[in-house]
C-alpha cells in the first residue's frame, strides 16, 4: 500500500492544515444541523439527495446536513451526509494516539488513496511518518469487527444451502456507507459440475439480466464439496476427487456495502488464465507481484492494464494435478481484479451482488463446454466469414476502396469480405451512404457479390440530432422514445460523429424493447440502400468524445463519483462515455454501462437476419458474458507494432475460453504505420485467426496485403491458401463449439493438460486438436523456437515427421513461411482453395489423416450451405465421422441433411505416419497411390461422392 501512498507525501502539510480546520469545526457543539459545515472543503461532501429538487426539509428528514452553497459552488451538493465530516472524538489525526499497530488499513492495499476518498469510507486520514508499512487511511483496531458470522441454522434446500450472515459494527460505525449488517448466502448445487454461489443483502439490488441456461444432468454426484466456516464466515469449494481446495474465501475480508463489494480467495495454483478484457502480455497470469486488472467498458486503445472494450469476469485454472475448473462472476459494475502472490485473487466491484459460478471441468474442454452451456454458445459464423476480410478506416472515396480490392485480386490473394467504415456514410451518419464520395457503392456491392465477395458495413450506436426531421433514424427514434435519459427524463446528449464539434448525439437505449424494434426497422430498411451481408457495431461502450452529458456533464452524486472507483486509465466513470446516473430501461448506467454493447448485439443480429434472410454476421467491439450468442468480436484498436502479434494470440485464446471463439485482431495493426516486414509476418499469422481481417486506422499508409509488393503479397497468398484449404476443418470446429462448447483456437495445454511445459506457452496455438501453428513474432527473426508436446507431429508442407517430443526445436522460418504442424490422431477435412469461399465450396474435398503412436486417427466434417440460419439445429446439414485404425479408413455419415453434398466429391487422401504401403483399395477396388520417401502417402483424383460412406484400406 505504502508505495502508492507515498505519492502523497508532498501534500502532507496541506493535509494537516485541512485536518486542523476539520478539528476546529468538530470542536463546535452543533455539527450537522447548522450551516457551519460550509467551512468544510466542498469536495468532501457526499451527496445525500442526488435526485432533483432537494430541499432543506427533505434533506433533514434523511438525517443529512443542509448547507446550500450551490451558488458559490455549483456542482457540490447542498444536502450531504454527516458521516463525511464525522470524526469520533479521539480519532483525529494524532499520530501519538494511533500507534501503527492499532491501524486497520481501510484501503484495498495499494490504491492511490487520498484524504477525500479515505473520509468517504468513514476512515481516519492520518498521513504517517514516511514508513512504508503504516496505513494512512485506517480505522482503529478497536473499531474493527470480526467480519460476517453465521446466524441461526443454515437451511438445506432441495439443491443447496442457504446461510444467514450478520455483522456487528462497533459503535455503529461502518467501513463503507451502506455496509450490510446482514447477508443471505446461497450455494446452489446446479449440477454435478456446476455450483452457483450468490450473496445478497436482501434488498433489491441490480442483477445482470443474463439468462443462465439449466445445466444438464443431476447433482447426485457432485464433483465438488461445499464447505464453510461460521466465524468469521468464509467458504470453500473443494474438488472431491482430489481434495484440492479450488476456492477459499478465508484469504481476506468479505465486504458488502452498497457501492463496495469485495472478496479475496486463495487459488489452488498459479496456472490462471482469463480475466478481461485487457491487453494481457502473458497468457498465464504472473503471480510474482500484485497486478490489477480493471473492467469497465472503455473506448480506448489497449494499454496493458487499463480497461478495454469488454467485461469478461471469467478465469480458468489448471490445478496442480492437471484438473481444470473455471469461475465466472456475473456482475457488470465497474470492477477490479487483483492478482496477488499466494496465489490469491482479490475481487472488488462497486455494485450489484456476488453471483459466482464454478464450472468443475475437469478437462479444459469440459470447463469451456460447461461455461458456454450456462451463458450460451456462439452462433455458427457464415462460411464466408471464415474467409479473408479487408477493411480500412480512411478510404476517402469508392475509388480508394476499389483500388485495394483490385490490388488484392490482381495478386490472387483470397478475399471474401470487404468492409465499409464510417467513411462511406454521409457526414458519418448511421444508415446513410455518402453521395459524393461513395455514390457508386450500392452498385459496387452488387458487383462484389457477383464475384463472391460479401460486404459488411459499420454502425455506431449513437444518433446525431442535427439533421432534424429529415434524418429518419432520429425522427423515428423520437417517435418510438428510444433514448437513454437523464434523471429529469430528457435524452442524454453526447458528441461523437459527425465530427462537427457542435453536433450532439443521443444514445439509444438498447435495453428497451421499443429501441430494439427501432433498430431492427432501420437495419431492415437500410438493406434497401446497401445490400450488406453483415454489420459491424462499433463504439458501443458507449463511446463519447465528451465526458458525461454534453450540456450538463455529470451531477455530483454518489453514482457519478462513487466512494471507490476501480482503477482504470480514466479519471472518473464518465470519462469518454455518459454519466453513471443516466437512466435506461433496466437500471442506471452505473449498473448497465458495460452491458451497452451486449444489449445492442441481439437486436442487431435480429435485424441482419431479417434484412438478409441469412445467418449474417455481427461484429461487436464491446462484449459481456454470453455475447457470443449474438455477436463476434475483434480486439480493437491495436498498434502496428511487433509486440502486438504476440498479444493478439493471447487475446484470441482468452476469448475462446470465454466462449466467443470467432475473434481476431486488426491484422497489420490499426494505430500507426505498418511496414512490409511486420505486415508480412502478421498476414501469415492472420491466416490462422478464426476471424481474419486486415484493418487499418485513418491517416495511415495503406496496409492491404498487396500494397507492399510481390513478396508480401505472395506470402499472404500462400498462408491464406493454407487457411482456405483447411476451412472445412475450421468450420467443423465452429460446429463443435456451437453444439458442444469447445474452443476453436486453443492454447497447447487445452490439448495436453497433463504436460505442464505447455502451461506458459502463448506464442504458439492450435486449431482444435489437429493443427499446431508456430508463427514468427519478432522483427527480423527467420527461425522460431517451437515446443512440441507428447504426440507425433508432421510438417504441414513437407509431411516430414518431427522427432522432438516434450521439448523445443528451433525451426527455420524464412520470411515467406509460417510453421504449421499436424498432430497425430487427427483426420482433417480439407477442400481445394480458391479466391473466395463461394468458389472454393465447389472444389473437391480432401482428407489428411495423421496417425498417432497407435496408428489410429479420427475426425469429422460438418458442412451445410454456409449461410442458412440455425441449419445445425434444424438438421439441414451434413455430418460425417472419419476413423482410421489398423490401416482401414472409414467414414460414417451421421446426418445427410444438406443435399448439395451429393454433388461434391472427395478427391484426395493424404496419409501421414503409416509406414511403407504396397497396396490401397477404395471400397474394395485397388487404387493407385504415391508414396514419398518420408512415408507420406497420397491418393489423388478420387471421385467419391462427398456424402458417401467408404472404406479405404492401406496395406
Ligand atoms: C473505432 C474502431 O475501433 C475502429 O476499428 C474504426 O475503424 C473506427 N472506430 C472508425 O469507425
Amino acid at each position: 500500500m505504502a508505495m502508492r501512498q507515498t505519492v502523497f507525501t508532498g501534500t502532507l502539510l496541506v493535509v494537516i492544515l485541512v485536518a486542523t480546520s476539520l478539528n476546529s469545526v468538530l470542536g463546535q457543539a452543533d455539527f450537522g444541523y447548522g450551516c457551519r459545515e460550509a467551512d468544510l472543503p466542498n469536495e468532501i461532501r457526499r451527496d445525500c439527495h442526488p435526485e432533483p429538487n432537494a430541499s432543506e426539509g427533505a434533506c433533514r428528514e434523511r438525517g443529512c446536513v443542509w448547507c446550500d452553497k450551490t451558488e458559490t459552488w455549483p456542482g457540490f451538493p447542498a444536502c450531504f451526509f454527516r458521516d463525511a465530516i464525522y470524526e469520533p472524538p479521539g480519532l483525529t489525526c494524532d499520530t501519538g494516539y494511533h500507534p501503527a499497530l492499532d491501524r486497520v488499513d481501510c484501503t484495498t492495499g495499494d490504491e492511490p488513496i487520498d484524504e477525500m476518498s479515505c473520509r468517504y469510507r468513514n476512515c481516519t486520514w492520518c498521513p504517517s511518518l514516511p514508513n512504508a508499512n503504516i496505513p494512512w487511511c485506517f480505522q482503529s483496531a478497536a473499531l474493527d469487527n470480526t467480519g460476517y458470522q453465521v446466524v441461526g441454522q443454515p437451511v438445506n434446500t432441495t439443491n443447496g444451502i442457504v446461510i444467514n450472515l450478520s455483522k456487528t459494527f462497533n459503535n455503529g460505525r461502518r467501513f463503507w456507507e451502506g455496509e450490510a449488517s446482514s447477508l443471505i448466502f446461497e450455494a446452489e448445487f446446479q449440477s454435478d459440475y456446476r455450483l452457483r454461489v450468490k450473496i445478497t443483502d436482501g434488498s433489491p439490488r441490480f442483477e445482470v439480466p443474463l439468462e443462465i441456461q439449466p445445466a444438464s444432468g443431476g447433482n447426485a454426484n457432485p464433483l465438488y464439496e461445499f464447505q464453510f466456516t461460521p466465524s468469521p464466515f468464509s467458504f470453500r469449494v473443494v474438488r472431491r476427487s482430489t481434495g484440492t481446495v479450488l476456492f477459499n474465501s478465508a484469504a481476506g475480508k468479505l465486504s458488502f456495502a452498497d457501492q463496495f463489494l469485495s472478496m479475496t480467495w486463495n487459488l489452488p495454483s498459479e496456472n490462471v488464465y482469463g480475466i478481461g478484457e485487457n491487453e494481457q502480455r502473458k497468457f498465464k497470469h504472473d503471480f510474482s507481484e500484485r497486478m490489477e486488472w480493471p473492467m469497465w467498458a472503455a473506448d480506448q486503445p489497449p494499454y496493458h492494464t487499463t480497461a478495454l472494450y469488454g467485461t469478461q469476469p471469467h478465469y480458468t485454472v489448471i490445478e496442480r494435478d492437471g484438473n481444470v475448473h473455471a469461475v465466472a462472476i456475473v456482475n457488470s459494475n465497474s470492477q477490479e481484479w487483483h492478482i496477488i502472490p499466494g496465489p490469491m485473487i482479490k475481487y472488488i466491484t462497486i455494485g450489484g451482488i456476488f453471483d459466482m459460478y464454478f464450472f468443475l471441468g475437469p478437462t479444459p474442454d469440459d470447463s469451456v463446454a460447461q461455461y458456454t452451456e450456462a451463458v450460451g454458445r456462439s452462433q455458427m459464423p457464415p462460411y464466408w466469414g471464415l474467409g479473408f476480410q479487408l477493411c480500412k478506416y480512411g478510404y476517402d472515396n469508392l475509388t480508394e476502396m476499389q483500388a485495394a480490392v483490385d490490388r488484392t485480386e490482381a495478386a490472387g490473394i483470397p478475399h471474401d469480405v470487404q468492409y465499409g467504415d464510417i467513411d462511406i456514410m454521409h457526414m458519418e451518419l448511421d444508415f446513410t451512404v455518402s453521395e459524393d464520395r461513395f455514390g457508386g457503392l450500392p452498385a459496387y456491392v452488387q458487383e462484389l457479390k457477383a464475384k463472391g465477395i460479401k460486404f459488411v458495413t459499420i454502425l455506431d450506436p449513437f444518433i446525431s440530432i442535427i439533421e432534424g426531421p429529415d434524418y429518419r433514424p432520429f425522427t423515428l427514434g423520437e417517435q418510438m422514445d428510444v433514448w437513454v435519459k437523464k434523471a429529469d427524463g430528457t435524452p442524454v446528449t453526447g458528441r461523437v460523429w459527425p465530427r462537427d464539434q457542435t453536433a450532439p448525439v443521443f444514445f439509444p437505449d438498447y435495453s428497451k424493447p421499443s429501441c430494439q424494434e427501432w433498430w431492427r426497422i432501420l437495419i431492415v430498411e437500410f438493406q434497401q440502400l446497401l445490400a450488406f451481408d453483415g454489420l459491424w457495431i462499433d463504439m458501443n461502450e458507449p463511446a463519447n468524445f465528451d465526458s458525461g452529458d454534453s450540456n450538463e456533464g455529470c451531477a455530483a452524486n454518489r453514482w457519478n463519483y462513487p466512494p471507490f472507483k476501480p482503477g482504470f486509465s480514466t479519471q472518473n466513470l464518465a470519462e469518454k462515455t455518459i454519466c453513471p446516473d443516466h437512466v435506461d430501461n433496466v437500471s442506471i448506467h452505473y449498473n448497465t454501462h458495460s452491458l451497452y454493447g451486449w444489449f445492442e448485439s441481439k437486436p442487431t443480429l435480429v435485424g441482419v437476419r431479417e434484412a438478409t434472410g441469412k445467418r449474417g454476421l455481427v461484429l461487436s467491439r464491446s462484449t459481456f458474458l454470453g455475447s457470443g450468442k449474438w455477436t463476434t468480436h475483434w480486439l480493437g484498436d491495436n498498434w502496428s507494432r511487433w509486440s502486438n502479434l504476440h498479444y493478439s494470440i493471447i487475446g484470441v485464446m482468452q476469448f475462446n475460453l470465454w466462449g466467443i471463439p470467432y475473434v481476431g485482431p486488426d491484422i497489420c495493426g490499426f494505430i500507426g504505420y505498418s511496414n512490409a516486414d511486420l505486415c508480412q509476418r502478421w498476414m501469415e499469422l492472420g491466416a490462422f485467426y478464426p476471424f481474419s481481417r486486415n484493418h487499418n486506422g485513418k491517416g495511415n499508409i495503406d496496409q492491404d496485403p498487396a500494397v507492399w509488393g510481390p513478396a508480401v503479397a505472395a506470402s499472404s497468398k500462400t498462408a491464406l491458401e493454407v487457411r482456405y484449404t483447411l476451412l472445412p476443418y475450421l468450420y467443423t470446429l465452429f460446429y463443435k463449439h456451437a453444439t458442444g462448447g469447445s474452443a476453436v483456437f486453443r492454447p497447447l495445454w487445452y490439448n495436453y493438460v497433463s504436460d505442464s511445459m505447455t502451461y506458459p506457452v502463448d506464442e504458439q496455438f492450435m486449431w482444435g486438436s489437429g493443427i499446431l501453428i508456430s508463427p514468427v513474432l519478432r522483427e527480423g527473426a527467420t527461425s522460431v523456437v517451437t515446443y512440441f508436446p507428447d504426440n507425433r507431429h508432421f510438417d504441414y508442407y513437407t509431411g516430414n515427421e518431427i522427432t522432438t517430443r516434450m521439448g523445443t526445436l528451433t525451426l527455420a522460418a524464412p520470411k515467406e513461411v509460417i510453421n504449421v504442424h499436424l498432430a497425430g490422431g487427427n483426420i482433417i477435412p480439407t477442400q481445394e482453395h480458391a479466391r473466395n469461399t463461394e468458389a472454393a465450396r465447389n472444389n473437391p474435398f480432401g482428407l489428411t489423416v495423421v496417425l498417432n503412436d497407435a496408428g489410429s486417427a479420427s475426425g469429422s466434417l460438418f458442412y451445410d450451405d454456409g449461410e442458412g440460419i440455425d441449419t445445425h439445429l434444424n438438421g439441414q446439414y451434413f455430418y460425417v465421422e472419419y476413423s482410421m485404425m489398423s490401416g482401414s479408413l472409414t467414414s460414417t455419415v451421421v446426418m445427410d441433411g444438406y443435399p448439395d453434398m451429393a454433388t461434391k466429391t472427395l478427391g484426395t487422401i493424404r496419409l501421414l505416419g503409416f509406414g511403407p504401403v504396397t497396396s490401397v483399395t477404395v471400397n474394395g477396388v485397388t487404387t493407385s497411390f504415391t508414396q514419398k520417401p518420408n512415408g507420406e502417402v497420397n491418393l489423388t483424383g478420387l471421385t467419391l461422392a462427398a456424402n458417401s460412406e467408404f472404406t479405404i484400406v492401406f496395406s
